[in-house]
C-alpha cells in the first residue's frame, strides 16, 4: 500500500539520517543537526521549592514545566544546578554562559537582560499575596484597615504601607517569618511572597489559610521561559506547544500550592509615598520615566532610564523600587543629603566593593561601569532632603 509503503521509506530514511547525524556527532559533538536527539539543559536552583529541587520525587513547578516542555518537543532533559542568590548574575553564568538552553520563571520583560536574554510568552503571574485565616473578607488594600499587617523588611509592601498610619505595620525577615506571624496570632493578614506562602500553605499549615495575589508596581510579574538571544529557533518551537501544556501547567501550580485566582489590584498612587509626587522635582521625573517606559518613545534621559530598569531588577530586591524606602540606612534617595559632594565617590566604591560586612554585595563582577554609570543618573533623579 502506497502510503505505509512511503512511511516505511521514510523512517529508513530518518534512521539513516539519524546515522549521518550520530556520525557528525562524533567528529563535531555539538553539531546542530543532531538536535533533535540532544537534551534539553535546564539551568535550575537545586533549593528552591516549590520551583525547583533536585529531588526527584519533589522536582518543582518550574522544574516540572521543563520536564512537559522537553516531552513535548521529543527531547530528554538534562539539569544544570545552580545555587543562585541574585537572578541577573545566575543568568549570566548559566543562560549566557551556555550551560543551559533554557531558564523557567525569568521576569516576562525587555528590561530584563534584553536584548542578551529572549523570551517565550507568558505562563504564570506570580507576585507577593494577602494571606489570611480562612473565613475572614480579603478585600485588597482598602481590607488592610485597622488590621496588624505582616510585611517583609525592604519589600515592595513594606514600602507600599509606610505611609498608611491606618495599617498597623509587623516587620518580618522571611516569608517563613510572616506565615509564622499568622500563626501565633501576632498579625491578622500577611502581605508576603505569594508562591512560597502558597507552599508554606500546603506543606505546614494544613492549607488553613486563603491567599489573594497581588498586582501593581514591583508586586507581580509575568513568569516566561528565558533563552540566550541566539536561540530565536528553540524560543519559537516553545511558543509553539505552550499552549497544550496550560492544562499542566494549571495543575502543577495547584500541586505546588501557588496562588491563582483574580489578583487585587494596588494602585500606583498608593506606591508612591506622600511628597514624591509634587512639585517638579523627583516626582515629575518618575512621572516621565514611566510614560516613556510605556511608549518607548521619550529620549530625554536615557541613561537614567536604563539605570532605573537595572536598578528595579537588581537593586529594588533590597533598595525598594524606584529607590522609594522608608528605611533610611538603606534609602539612596538621601545619598546627595548624606554626602554632598562625595555622593559619586562613595556610590562608586559601595557599589563595586560592596559592604559585605553589612549585607550589601558587591557588584563589580556584574556590571559594567557603563551600567554603573546609568544607575546613578537614576539615582540623580531622585535625590531628597528626607525620606518621609
Ligand atoms: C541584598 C540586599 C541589597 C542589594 C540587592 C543591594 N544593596 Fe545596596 N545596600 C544594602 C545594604 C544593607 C546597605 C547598607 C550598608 C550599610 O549599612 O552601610 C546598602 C548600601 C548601599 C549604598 C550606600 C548607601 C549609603 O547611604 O551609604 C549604595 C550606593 C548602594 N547600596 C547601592 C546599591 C545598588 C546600586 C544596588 C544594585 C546594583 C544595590 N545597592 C543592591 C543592601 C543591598
Amino acid at each position: 500500500m502506497g502510503p505505509n509503503h512511503s512511511g516505511i521509506g521514510a523512517s529508513r530514511n530518518r534512521a539513516i539520517a539519524g546515522l549521518l547525524a550520530c556520525a557528525a556527532a562524533l567528529i563535531v559533538p555539538a553539531s546542530p543537526h543532531a538536535d533533535e536527539a540532544q537534551p534539553l539543559r535546564l539551568c535550575a536552583d537545586p533549593t528552591n521549592l516549590p520551583f525547583s529541587s533536585d529531588s526527584p520525587s519533589q522536582p518543582g513547578f518550574y522544574v516540572e514545566i521543563g520536564q512537559a516542555l522537553a516531552q513535548a518537543l521529543g527531547r530528554p532533559v538534562a539539569y544544570d544546578w545552580y545555587k543562585s542568590y541574585f537572578g541577573k548574575r545566575t543568568v549570566r553564568v548559566t543562560l549566557l554562559g551556555k550551560q543551559c538552553d533554557a531558564m523557567i520563571g525569568l521576569p516576562r520583560s525587555e528590561d530584563f537582560m534584553g536584548p542578551a536574554v529572549i523570551f517565550s510568552s507568558t505562563f504564570a503571574k506570580e507576585g507577593y499575596a494577602l494571606v489570611a485565616p480562612k473565613g475572614q473578607a480579603l478585600n485588597g488594600v482598602d481590607g488592610l484597615k485597622g488590621k496588624r499587617v505582616a510585611v517583609q523588611f525592604a519589600s515592595t509592601p513594606q514600602n507600599l504601607l509606610a505611609g498608611r498610619d491606618d495599617i498597623q505595620k509587623v516587620t518580618v525577615l522571611s516569608p517563613e517569618e510572616g506565615m509564622q506571624a499568622l500563626d501565633q496570632g501576632k498579625a491578622d493578614v500577611a502581605f508576603i511572597w505569594g508562591p512560597v506562602a502558597g507552599w508554606l500553605n500546603k506543606t505546614s499549615y494544613d492549607d488553613r489559610y486563603q491567599i489573594q495575589l497581588t498586582e501593581g508596581e514591583g508586586l507581580s510579574w509575568d513568569a516566561a521561559i528565558g533563552f540566550a538571544k541566539t536561540s530565536t529557533e528553540l524560543r519559537d518551537r516553545v511558543d509553539a506547544v505552550l499552549p497544550q501544556l496550560q492544562g499542566t501547567i494549571a495543575a502543577l501550580a495547584v500541586k505546588y500550592g501557588l496562588p491563582t485566582g483574580q489578583p487585587a489590584r494596588f494602585g500606583a498612587t498608593q506606591a508612591m509615598p506622600a511628597g514624591t509626587t509634587t512639585g517638579t522635582g523627583p516626582g515629575a521625573t518618575q512621572t516621565a520615566s514611566v510614560v516613556a517606559t510605556e511608549t518607548k518613545g521619550d529620549a530625554a534621559a536615557p541613561a537614567a532610564e536604563a539605570g532605573k530598569e537595572i536598578f528595579n531588577g537588581t537593586c529594588a530586591h533590597c533598595h525598594g523600587p524606584d529607590a522609594i524606602q522608608s528605611e533610611r540606612k538603606i534609602d539612596l534617595r538621601l545619598l546627595r543629603h548624606r554626602y554632598g559632594d562625595d555622593m559619586r565617590d562613595t556610590f562608586w566604591k559601595t557599589v563595586h566593593e560592596g559592604r559585605p560586612t553589612k549585607g550589601m554585595p558587591a557588584w563589580k563582577e556584574v556590571f559594567t561601569d557603563d551600567q554603573f554609570d546609568h544607575i546613578f543618573s537614576f539615582l540623580l533623579t531622585v535625590q531628597s532632603e528626607s525620606n518621609d
